[in-house]
Formats: structure tokens, sequence, C-alpha cells
């Protein structure tokens, strides 16, 4: 038995412990407590954008929160409910440097302090204080520490601190299923080779890029087309992992698709010639996800925000949509609608029947149900990566109850080192060394770009 097959079996079908200790985030849980130690998405900065504006809900790790944008642009994120007699503080007015609950005006500012009192003759506002997490705003995304304060770790800078706004892009959605279940989506190299296919591509024509180096997007829908078995490889890192979905090309050369998957919750998918652009599954609780993509403009990427112009591109049109770019994306396609699934589509031109891009993503993740069932799976050799990541987690969390310190965090960290990257290889080429400094396309590309960003 090969190794890979072994792993397979080894971490595949998990048992019925483990799918709760992978899935249940809330105050508590094994997983719950390992998520608290890291950083993570809240909102986006646009659904609190200007000093005073309004509230929004927040939902994360099954917590009810509320976040707002002080008058004096500093950002609280609290628990919902006002400490007094539980109103919630969405309605609250954001005024005088403090969100002031309607019910009975009491007010409090970004830590959770009680400011105001008026309601009571004698304001015994010190006694109060109310559940404030420490937030750090970074890349359009609004980022919080819901861990113990002592075991803070520091912020995990993917590049984004020193950004300008016109240099990132990120948007939010929210998906009816569990965070892993999202998330094994974007790891599964497999399915692009099935659910996202449409016929028209066979009469893509050969532009001549099916030769080592870096093929054209079109041509690369060709090759995820023409090879519907790929190869997986796995490597781990100090981050997580990256691995490998390799497949021949009709010319008979070796394409790699290459993504990174960072503990807990992000992945960097691959992208032609190599990216930063990430999707990260945050549990708003244990049923439902917000899904974040993200991306970053930096100079070393040629092609600008890495893959977002997989369709925009391509010098062919398609019948799939990839939808709104920006900010909080509204679902159109969704279970209640059975995502608009069109049959007479299915059959003649799509694979899925579905229009949008992502939405296709949703039909097939969140059908299983809020909550798989992953003792009922029977795993394949393609599945390698996804084994790979609930081991990790898993793991992890396990260990963090036996006092082992959580993975990828820390200081001294360079998370702006990690890319997802697609290539031809040369003959003899390790897809290992791609996007790293070993590759003397990318370390050039890179070193000139840092030296642009210092000088
Ligand atoms: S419930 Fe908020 S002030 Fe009374
Ligand atoms: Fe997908």
């Amino acid at each position: 038995m090969s190794r890979a097959h072994a792993e397979v079996r080894r971490y595949g079908v998990l048992k019925a412990e483990d799918n709760e200790i992978l899935t249940r985030v809330g105050p508590g849980t094994l997983m719950g407590e390992l998520l608290r130690r890291y950083w993570t998405p809240a909102c986006l900065s646009e659904e609190i954008p200007a000093p005073g504006s309004p509230p929004a809900r927040v939902r994360l790790l099954g917590e009810k929160l509320v976040a707002f944008r002080d008058t004096t642009g500093r950002i609280g994120l609290m628990q919902e409910n006002c400490p007094h007699r539980g109103a919630s503080l969405y309605y609250g007015r954001n005024e005088d440097a403090a969100l002031r609950c309607v019910y009975h005006g009491w007010a409090y500012d970004t830590e959770g302090r009680c400011v105001d009192m008026p309601s009571e003759p004698a304001p015994f506002c010190e006694k109060v204080r109310m559940r404030a997490y420490p937030v750090h705003e970074s890349g359009g995304i609004v980022w919080a520490y819901l861990g113990p304060r002592e075991t803070m770790t520091p912020f995990r800078d993917f590049g984004t601190d020193e950004l300008e706004q016109e240099n990132w892009s990120a948007t939010k959605q929210v998906t009816d299923c569990n965070w892993v279940q999202a998330m094994e989506g974007n790891i599964d190299t497999a399915h692009i080779s099935h659910l996202h296919q449409w016929d028209g591509i066979d009469d893509i024509p050969d532009d001549g890029s099916d030769k080592p180096g870096y093929p054209s997007n079109a041509m690369s829908w060709k090759f995820w087309r023409h090879d519907r078995a790929p190869r997986l490889e796995l490597d781990d890192t100090w981050y997580g992992y990256r691995y490998a979905g390799i497949r021949t090309t009709p010319n008979g050369n070796t394409h790699v698709r290459i993504t990174a998957y960072v503990v807990p919750y992000t992945t960097m998918v691959a992208s032609i010639p190599w990216n930063q652009r990430q999707g990260l599954f945050i549990p708003m609780d244990d049923e439902r996800t917000a899904r974040y993509s993200f991306a970053t403009k930096v100079p070393e990427n040629v092609q600008g925000y890495g893959g977002a112009n997989l369709f925009a591109a391509a010098p062919f049109s398609t019948p799939i949509s990839r939808g709104r770019r920006a900010g909080v994306i509204k679902r159109e396609y969704t279970a209640g609608n059975d995502y608009q699934i069109d049959r007479e589509v299915q059959r003649t031109a799509t694979f899925s029947g579905v229009a949008d891009f992502v939405s296709q993503d949703f039909m097939v993740t969140e059908s299983m149900g809020p909550i798989y069932d992953r003792t009922q799976e029977q795993l394949g050799s393609t599945d390698k990566a996804i084994t790979r990541m609930r081991h990790l987690l898993i793991s992890a969390a396990k260990g963090l109850a036996a006092g082992k310190e959580p993975p990828a965090v820390g200081t001294g960290l360079d998370f702006r080192s990690i890319f997802g990257a697609e290539k031809i290889l040369e003959p003899g080429e390790d897809w290992r060394v791609l996007a790293t400094l070993e590759d003397p396309t990318f370390a050039e590309a890179f070193d000139a770009s840092r030296r642009h960003q210092h000088a």
C-alpha cells in the first residue's frame, strides 16, 4: 500500500467524537478554545464604515456580539446584550464615544466599560463591565481576539498592515453549514474538474501555452477538464501544509496547482503564476459560516489580484458568472430556491446547472446538511488534503487541551511568505520550490517588490 493510501485510511473516516471536536466551536469546546487563540475576522470594515455610524451584529464562534466604530473612530466588539437587563445594543445610539442602550440609556465605551448610567439616582458605573474583545483593523477586515488575554498571540500579518486601501479587496458572504465543511470545498482541487466545468471549454482555442512555464488561464481550464483525476502530493509546513494537485496536460506536460492551508481557517488556492488571495472560513456558530475572500494587489503578483481575473481576462465567454467582488455579498442562489439550478443548462452547457461560480460550491457543501456525519464518508486518494487538514485541526485542539501551544502563532513568523501557485513544470522541476525564494522567477519578482515597498 502506498504511503498516500495508508494516510487516507488512517485519517480518513472520522470517528463520531472527532467529528464533534472538529465542528463544535462554542466557548468551552476543544475547537472553540483552539480558534480563540487566533486573531479572527469579526466583520468587514465597511460594515461599520465611519465614526458614529450604526453598529453591526456579529456572530462569531457561537457568541452574539455587536461591533461599532465610536464617534472618535475607535472600534469596539462586545456582547450584544446590554449588561443591565439584556436589550440588544445593536439598536443602540452610537454617540459621545460610546454605544448607548436605548432601553434605559446606559452607555459603554469600546473597552466594555459602563461610562454613563442616567437611569440610576446613584450610578454604579464602575461596577458594570461587559465582555469586550481586542480588535485590529487590517486589509478591510476587523479582526478580533476572543481568547484569554494572558495568552493573546500576535496579529498574523499576511502583508495587509502596510497596504493602502486601493491595494486590497475583501468580500464576505454567509453560508449555511459548518465552517470545516465549507472550507473543505476550497481545499479540494479535484472538484474543479467537475463541479465548475462547462462544455464550451473544449472549444477554447489552443493558444500555445501548453508547455513548461505559466499557461494562460484559458488553457488552465482546459487542463482541469482534460485530466479529471489529479494526483495529490502534500508537504507539511510550519503553518499547516502546501499541496500540489498534479495533472497531465493534452500535450503530455505536468501541470501543478499548489494550494496552501494555514491553520486554522485560511486557504490560499492556486492561481497563475502565484498569489496570496485567501479564502477564510470563519465559524459564526456550529452551523453557519462567514466566508471571506481576500486579495491584495502587490507588485510581485504580475496578475494583480491573483486569480480574480480567472474569467475577466479570459478570451472566451462562459455560461458561469463570478458575482460581485466587493463588500458584503447578498446571496441570490440559496437552498430555498434550489440555487436556481437550470436542468436544461445542466444537460447542455454546464456540469452543475448553477450560474454562479461560488454558489456552485455552496450548493454542494450546504446540501450535506448543516453538520455532515463524516462517519458516513467513503474517502479516496483525492481527499488527502482534506483529511490532512482535519487531522491537523483535531490534533491541535486536543493538544491545546493537553497544554500544547497552538500551531502557526507566535513571534517571528513570516506569513507574507506564503503563496499559492500554478505552473507547468520544467523537466526535473520540483513543485515544492514554486513561489518560494528558491524559485528564481519568483525570487526576482519578490525581491523587487520588497525593495519597492521599502524605498
Ligand atoms: S437594558 Fe440596557 S440600559 Fe437597561
Ligand atoms: Fe469550488
